[in-house]
């Protein structure tokens, strides 16, 4: 029997404007430009201003865009899977207010939250409904406001993170291309490393939670990276492995970007030299579930039909995963 695959026919990107540089930060916090460059190799971030805009505001750009560049209708697509930490509101999903945005009056929409292995985990999840042949249009979003649960006076955290989204459009294909394979991860134990302490149903918020500091992203970075490190790499080099792809076979690894040292790590163990992996954390930083489409966006026009894709994610939760994509098209 023929096996439907989906597969990735149309990227689209959003980032904001404004442009928060190590230089601004350096007038914020006790930081420096050559601090942040040597250990993340971050320079600058965007920053989504504006009163009333949350992460639809983006993913709905970015999807939107796919609609331009593609002229598809959007009363098509079937379903919409938005993947976020920093949803507009706890309910309703974030992808229940891009849909309406964008015209998808059609589509069913949920969120996804697995922070930054969001968009693989989507990806995965939306490829399903694609392969099982239910569905024919499935557009998956990654996009996070961190700057909205960021603490601009903690150093630690406040260097790293910023806005922006980025989107993807799966339809069908019976050709020996699209999504591969994936393998995911998670481990809840990490929670104690990487979490937002309030505003959940544990601690509600008070006066007392937004006193305390507890709406923001705390992180004990030098153990999230050790994690980091030894799990993108694994898992990694585990779905290589299991498809029989050496590192001279890969043609692009698509790393989560949230340090550069980590990425180079990863990349190193898979045998992949650095002129074949993505990279852009220097000038949007960590956008968490925004990084790994963001980096579609930028570097479609240099991917090419049957190119083989590491797609490779690491992010709070534990969550972590990789996913082999075989790309489907070429863009003139
Ligand atoms: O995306 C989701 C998952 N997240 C990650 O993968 C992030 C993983 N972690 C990291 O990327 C890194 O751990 C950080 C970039 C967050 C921090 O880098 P690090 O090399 O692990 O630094 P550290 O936390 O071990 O701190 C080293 C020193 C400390 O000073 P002392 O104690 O040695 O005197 C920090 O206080 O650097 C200091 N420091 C800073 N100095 C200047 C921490 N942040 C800063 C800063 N500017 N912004």
């Amino acid at each position: 029997m023929t096996r439907i695959h989906a597969a990735i026919t149309g990227v689209g990107g959003y980032v904001p404007d404004y442009i928060l540089t190590n230089k601004e930060l350096e007038t914020m916090v006790d930081t420096n430009d050559e601090w942040i460059t040597s250990r993340t190799g971050i320079k600058e971030r965007r920053i989504l201003k504006g009163e009333g805009l949350g992460t639809s505001y983006m993913g709905a750009k970015a999807v939107q865009q796919i609609i331009d560049k593609t002229k598809i209708d959007p009363a098509e697509i079937d379903l919409i899977i938005c993947a976020t930490v920093t949803p507009d509101m706890p309910f309703p999903a974030t992808a229940n207010l891009i849909a309406e945005q964008v015209g998808a009056v059609n589509a069913f929409s949920y969120d996804i939250s697995a922070a930054c292995s969001g968009f693989i985990y989507a990806l995965t999840t939306g490829a399903k409904f694609i392969e099982s042949g239910t569905h024919k249009k499935v557009i998956v979003v990654g996009g996070d406001k961190m700057s909205s649960i960021i603490n601009y006076k903690d150093r630690t955290t406040c260097i790293i993170f910023g806005d922006g989204a980025g989107a993807v459009l799966l339809e069908s294909t019976t050709e020996e291309i699209g999504i591969m394979d994936s393998i995911h991860r998670s481990d809840g134990s990490g929670a104690a490393y990487l979490h937002m302490k309030a505003g959940g149903s544990r601690i509600p918020a008070s006066i007392e939670s937004v006193t305390a500091n507890q709406h923001f992203v705390f992180q004990e970075g030098s153990a999230v990276f050790k994690f980091a490190v030894t799990n993108m790499a694994d898992i990694s080099a585990k779905i290589m492995e299991r498809n029989n792809l050496k590192g001279e076979d890969i043609t692009w690894l698509v790393p989560h970007q949230a340090n550069k040292r980590i990425i180079d790590a990863t990349a190193n163990r898979m045998g992949i030299t650095e002129d074949r992996v993505m990279m852009n954390i220097e000038k949007y930083g960590n956008t968490t579930a925004g990084t790994i489409p963001l980096l579609l966006w930028d570097y479609e026009k240099q991917l090419k039909k049957g190119d083989n894709l590491i797609l490779a994610a690491f992010g709070g939760g534990f969550t972590w995963g990789s996913v082999w994509v075989k790309w489907a098209y070429n863009t003139q």
